[in-house]
């Protein structure tokens, strides 16, 4: 894929980028979604979380996390005591990758092509919100803020260093104070129903170490 980087403007206001956003052609997935589902939120947000790629609910609606994902982001934000910090909420990949099957969109996961396509619009969000915690919601956004071998795991409810150690971000102008990674909140609703409840804690003790740093 070509990339994003010759859509980005140079500019640091996020109205600007959403609008220059919505004409990318830096890889295949403009042709099939609806829109580009551009991050949104308090454009001068402390915090940052940044998600996998919009859902069907978002392509229709144009927003990030405005579906059942964003449902259990904000409980969990709230449970977390997070729930009146500003945010500004955006994802790695900008447009939704889908298949058909009947008249339902069935999600498919971005590859690491797609990130690295969308990775100039993520790195134009973070110089122009500038928020000092970054928090990567999933393997896809922790591949893209830390690079690919990143291990989601092991490393999920610990303060992180930022510049990361590898990626396209280790030796970028963009500055965060701190940076973690959880799970996604999709996972939750994937999670077997008598191992939910257990993942859903898990995603809040992530959050409340996110909180700790706040204040
Ligand atoms: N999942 C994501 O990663 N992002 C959204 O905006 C919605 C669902
Ligand atoms: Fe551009 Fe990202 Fe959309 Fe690809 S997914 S067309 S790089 S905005």
């Amino acid at each position: 894929f070509p990339g994003a980087a010759e859509f980005v403007p140079d500019s640091r206001a996020v109205d600007d980028l959403r609008t220059h956003a919505a004409g990318c052609r830096g890889c295949d997935l403009y042709a099939d979604a609806t829109q580009t589902v551009f991050g949104s939120g308090n454009a001068h947000a402390r915090v940052m979380l940044v998600g996998e790629q919009p859902g069907d609910v978002e392509d229709t609606r144009g927003y990030p996390f405005v579906g059942p994902a964003g449902q259990v982001l904000r409980r969990g934000l709230t449970d977390a005591g997070l729930g009146d910090t500003p945010v500004f909420v955006t994802n790695a990949v900008k447009h939704f990758r889908f298949t058909e099957r009947g008249r339902r969109r069935i999600h498919e996961k971005p590859t690491a092509a797609h990130a690295t396509a969308c990775r100039p619009w993520l790195a134009a969000e973070l110089r122009a919100v500038r928020p000092a915690i970054v928090v990567a919601l999933g393997a896809t956004a922790a591949g893209s803020l830390f690079g690919s071998g990143f291990r989601l795991t092991a490393a999920r409810g610990q303060r992180l260093d930022w510049p990361p150690a590898k990626g396209d971000f280790a030796d970028s102008d963009v500055d965060v104070q701190v940076a973690f990674a959880t799970v996604h909140p999709s996972s939750i609703l994937r999670t077997p129903d008598d191992e939910r409840d257990a993942a859903y804690a898990a995603f809040v003790a992530d959050l409340a170490v996110v909180a700790e740093a706040v204040r």
